[in-house]
């Protein structure tokens, strides 16, 4: 028995954890909001707002928007700023961490085409 195969062994680990390291990274890269619980949390809106950032039955699309934008629209019916009363009524039951998350992951979504 050489030293050797358990060497490569303990490379290839300490490459797997390194790589695993990363794909967390990139996986938090966005800030604050946490995405998983935004896609969860999105259940109920997309009742509503299409996921593919179509607008065609009326109600405005929001994929795609920054982060802080996003969230500054919902804390803004959270307020009654924003005059919508189905708006404010989900906004209000949202908390901040919601909000960011929510912006987080709809934030991620990209168009698609119309044809699906
Ligand atoms: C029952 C339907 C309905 C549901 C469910 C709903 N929305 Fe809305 N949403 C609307 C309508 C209608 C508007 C447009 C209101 C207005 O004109 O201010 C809107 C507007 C918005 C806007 C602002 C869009 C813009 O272009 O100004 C955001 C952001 C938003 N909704 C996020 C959400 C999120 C996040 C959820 C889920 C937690 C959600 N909505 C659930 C109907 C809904």
């Amino acid at each position: 028995m050489t030293a050797l195969p358990r060497r490569a062994a303990l490379a290839s680990l300490t490459v797997a954890i390194a790589m695993a390291a990363v794909t967390g990274a990139l996986a938090q890269a966005r800030p604050g909001g946490d995405r998983a619980l935004g896609e969860y949390l999105a259940g109920e809106c997309a009742g509503c707002h299409q996921m593919s950032g179509r607008s065609d039955t009326g109600i405005p699309s929001i994929i795609a928007w920054p982060d802080e934008q996003f969230v500054a629209v919902m804390r803004s019916y959270r307020l009654r700023e924003r005059d919508n009363p189905i708006m404010q009524t989900i906004a209000g039951r949202l908390s901040d961490d919601e909000m960011a998350a929510l912006a987080a992951y709809f934030g991620s979504l990209a168009p698609r085409p119309a044809s699906q």
